[in-house]
C-alpha cells in the first residue's frame, strides 16, 4: 500500500492555503488544473491509456484485452469546494488508482476493460450547477445549456473550457455506453459508520438535493439618515428567512442551509438595495422537498410583504432521489454495512441515468465534510482500497 500513501502525499500540497489548510480547487482554475495534470501523469507511470474528453473529464484505461468492449469503471472527483478538505473526491481516485495496482499484484486477469475517471465541477463551487462533467455526459444538462452558466465573476463555462485548453465540440465520455458498473469511492461525510465501528460502507441512496437562488430587492438608502420605519432593507427579509429555513427543516427532519450570499452594494453605511443567497436543500423524498421549499418560500414571501420588498426564487439544480442499484451493491458489498448519505455524487448522477452504479465509504471520526477539518484515518483509507480492489475483482 506504499503506493497509495504515496499518490496521496504528491497531491496533498495543491490547492492548499497556508492559512486555513483547507483546498481551494476551484474548476480550471491552476491548483485544479495542476490536480488534472497529477492524474495524467500517474496514468502514464502506470502505463494507462488516457482519455480526455471535450470538457476535460478524464479516464485511464488498463486494457489487457483491447481498448473496445464492456468496461467496469472506477473514480470521483478533483475539484473542491472553497476551503474545502483534502478527501472529499481525491480519495476515490487515489483509491481507484491503488485498486488498479492491488489488482496488478493480486494477477488478476480482468475480462473487461478497466477505467479510471475523473469528472470534472462536482462540487459546482464555480459554476450554479453541481456534477457538471457528469451531468453533460449523462445527458442530464445538455452541453448547451451548460456552455452559458457563468461563474460569479461572469465567465462562461465555454470560456473557462477554451482558456484550459479544451475544445467543447469534442465528444464527451464516449466510453460511458460501455459502462457496466461504475464504483465511486467517498469519504464518508457524517459518523453513521464511526457508530456502527467499521471502516467501509457500502451506499445504498442519495437523498433529492436542490439549490434555489433567492433575490430579495430593496431600496438603497442612508445607514444614518433613513429612519428605521421608512427603510425597505432586503437585509432583513433574507435574515428572516434564513432561520424561517432553519426552523422548518428542523421541524421536518431534513436540511436547509444557506451558505451563500452577494450584497450590493456590499457597504457598511449603506441599507443594501439587494441580496441575493443560495438555499441548499435535501430531504428524504422529493415530496418532502416540495413541502419544504413551499414553507420557505411563504415565509420569504410574507417577511417581503412587511418589510416593502420583494422576493424571487429560481431553482438552479434540482436532483432526483437515487436508489443505488441493489444487486450491484449486494455484489461488491460483501459483509459491509450499507448506508445512505445526504450528499451528492457523480455516481448518483450516472445512476440516475441508467449506468449501474455504487458507492462505498470511508469512516471520517469527525463526520465533518466540506471543511478543512475533513479527515479520514490512513488505516480506514487502505481499507477502502482493498475494498474498492475486491469490488473492481468481482466485477472485472
Ligand atoms: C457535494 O459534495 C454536495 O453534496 O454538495
Ligand atoms: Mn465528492
Ligand atoms: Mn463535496
Amino acid at each position: 500500500m506504499a503506493d497509495f500513501e504515496q499518490m496521496w502525499r504528491g497531491l496533498l500540497p495543491i490547492g492548499r492555503s497556508s492559512e486555513s489548510g483547507g483546498y481551494f480547487r476551484q474548476p480550471f482554475a491552476s491548483a485544479e488544473r495542476e490536480c488534472a495534470a497529477w492524474f495524467k501523469q500517474q496514468a502514464t507511470d502506470r502505463g494507462l491509456r488516457l482519455e480526455e474528453d471535450g470538457i476535460g473529464n478524464l479516464i485511464a484505461w488498463w486494457e489487457p484485452n483491447g481498448s473496445e468492449g464492456a468496461a467496469v469503471v472506477a473514480g470521483s472527483h478533483l475539484d473542491s469546494v472553497l476551503d474545502g478538505g483534502a478527501f472529499d473526491g481525491p480519495l476515490g481516485v487515489v483509491s481507484a488508482l491503488a485498486a488498479i495496482d492491488v489488482l496488478r499484484a493480486r494477477s488478476v486477469q480482468p475480462t473487461k476493460r478497466v477505467g479510471v475517471s475523473v469528472f470534472v465541477e462536482e462540487e459546482g463551487s464555480r459554476f450554479p450547477i453541481a456534477c457538471l462533467g457528469s451531468r453533460i455526459s449523462a445527458g442530464v444538462t445538455t452541453l448547451e445549456a451548460a456552455l452559458a452558466l457563468e461563474d460569479r465573476s461572469g465567465t462562461r463555462f465555454g470560456d473557462a473550457l477554451e482558456r484550459s485548453g479544451l475544445d467543447p465540440s469534442q465528444p464527451i465520455t464516449p466510453w460511458l455506453a460501455d459502462v457496466e458498473a461504475f464504483v465511486e469511492l467517498h469519504v464518508e461525510q457524517g459518523r453513521n459508520l464511526v457508530d456502527r465501528d467499521a471502516a467501509v460502507g457500502v451506499a445504498t441512496q442519495i437523498w433529492p438535493h436542490g439549490r434555489y437562488r433567492f433575490e430579495f430587492t430593496g431600496e438603497a438608502n442612508h445607514a444614518g439618515t433613513t429612519r428605521m420605519e421608512d427603510r425597505s432593507d432586503p437585509m432583513l427579509s433574507y435574515a428572516v428567512t434564513a432561520l424561517a429555513a432553519n426552523k422548518q427543516a428542523r421541524l421536518a427532519g431534513q436540511r436547509a442551509t444557506f451558505g451563500r450570499l452577494a450584497v450590493t452594494p456590499n457597504g457598511t453605511n449603506a441599507v443594501p438595495s439587494q441580496v441575493t443567497a443560495w438555499l441548499d436543500a435535501r430531504c428524504e423524498s422529493p415530496a418532502h422537498l416540495e413541502d419544504l421549499i413551499k414553507a420557505i418560500t411563504r415565509q420569504a414571501q410574507e417577511r417581503c410583504s412587511r418589510d416593502g420588498t420583494e422576493v424571487s426564487i429560481t431553482a438552479e439544480s434540482v436532483s432526483a432521489a437515487v436508489n443505488f442499484d441493489h444487486n450491484l451493491a449486494q455484489r461488491i458489498a460483501g459483509a459491509l454495512p450499507s448506508l445512505p448519505t445526504q450528499a451528492g455524487h457523480d455516481a448518483g448522477i450516472l445512476a440516475g441515468a441508467g449506468v449501474p452504479s455504487a458507492m462505498l465509504f470511508v469512516r471520517n471520526p469527525t463526520g465533518i465534510s466540506h471543511s478543512p477539518d475533513e479527515s479520514a484515518p490512513m488505516a480506514d483509507c487502505l481499507a477502502g482500497v482493498e475494498a474498492l480492489a475486491d469490488a473492481l475483482q468481482v466485477l472485472v
